[in-house]
């Protein structure tokens, strides 16, 4: 790279041009400064180029936001993430099938401990993921902000425990699709973030009932995003008047259910 202030568009042929060829660079990359390493992460990770193998490279101890989204990693990529501890977004939602690669057995407790100042964390699909990660979230990174486990099957209770115990900043919760039980609802929004709590997303859980519902309206302000569709046993008899009054224009935005 020239020791030149580039423009931004001359920078973003630069970027492009370099990624192109990037295997006759590889050795490069790693002494990058931190800007230009972020652009490539940017890029690379859209393309779903980052691997277990070149994630190394390519990482500096200040990023702050990575988007795994649509690359193929394992708990091997994870172990580098901790490294980064300055990290307050990580996106591994799985784009398209579940991923299996990642448990919690292996780094999410590591990036936990690592990573404290994590503020989002998605791992929809993640489905190998159990209550011990979860844990480790909740317990190390105390700004957790938003936190999505949609589809991780393993995820009880228990999570929901510790994410209401521990977790005051929590605004947004997604696990539908996970074991959960209306104790766990319950005490997710029995804890201190329940004032803060904006969006819970709790569909396909085929457990919860009406006082699931019920604990949500009743403990959470500031509600404005509620699903809780394909729950069969939630049939919303007591809570449909509230429901309606509260779907307006300063309350509820968004609340779906499926009529049994
Ligand atoms: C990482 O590996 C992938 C797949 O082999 C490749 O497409 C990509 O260019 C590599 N990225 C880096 C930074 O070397
Ligand atoms: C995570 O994945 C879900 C479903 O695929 C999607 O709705 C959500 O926007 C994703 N989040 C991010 C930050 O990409
Ligand atoms: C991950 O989940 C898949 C499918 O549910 C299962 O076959 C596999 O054994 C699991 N792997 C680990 C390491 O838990
Ligand atoms: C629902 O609850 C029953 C009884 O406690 C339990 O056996 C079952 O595994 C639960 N199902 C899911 C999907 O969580």
């Amino acid at each position: 790279f020239p020791e030149v202030k580039l423009q931004s568009q001359e920078l973003k042929l630069c970027l492009w041009c370099f990624m192109k060829n990037i295997s006759r660079y590889i050795t490069d990359i790693k002494p990058l400064p931190p800007n230009i390493k972020d652009r490539l992460i940017k890029i690379m990770s859209m393309q779903g180029r980052i691997t277990d193998s070149n994630i190394s490279e390519i990482l500096h101890p200040e990023v702050q936001t990575l988007d795994l989204q649509s690359c193929d990693i394992s708990d091997t990529a994870l172990l580098h993430l901790c490294n980064c501890r300055k990290l307050k977004k990580l996106n591994l939602n799985s784009s398209k099938e579940d991923r299996i690669s990642i448990t919690s057995e292996g780094r999410i407790k590591a990036v936990a401990s690592s990573c404290l100042y994590l503020h989002e964390a998605f791992l929809k699909r993640c489905c190998n993921l159990t209550d011990d990660g979860v844990l480790a979230l909740a317990l190390n990174c105390r700004l957790l902000k938003v936190i999505d486990l949609g589809g991780c099957f393993g995820i009880t209770d228990v999570s929901l425990h510790a994410l209401g115990k521990n977790c005051l900043f929590l605004q947004c919760v997604d696990f539908s699709a996970t074991q959960v039980s209306d104790n766990g609802v319950i005490a997710l929004v029995s804890g201190p973030c329940s004032k803060k709590l904006e969006q819970i997303h709790m569909g396909y859980c085929v457990n919860l009932t009406d006082e699931a519902v019920e604990a949500v309206l009743t403990c959470c302000p500031q509600i404005c995003i509620l699903l809780f569709h394909g729950c069969p046993l939630i049939t919303v008899d007591h809570s449909r008047e509230v429901l309606e009054q509260l779907v307006g224009p300063n309350k509820l935005k968004q609340v779906t259910w499926t009529v049994y």
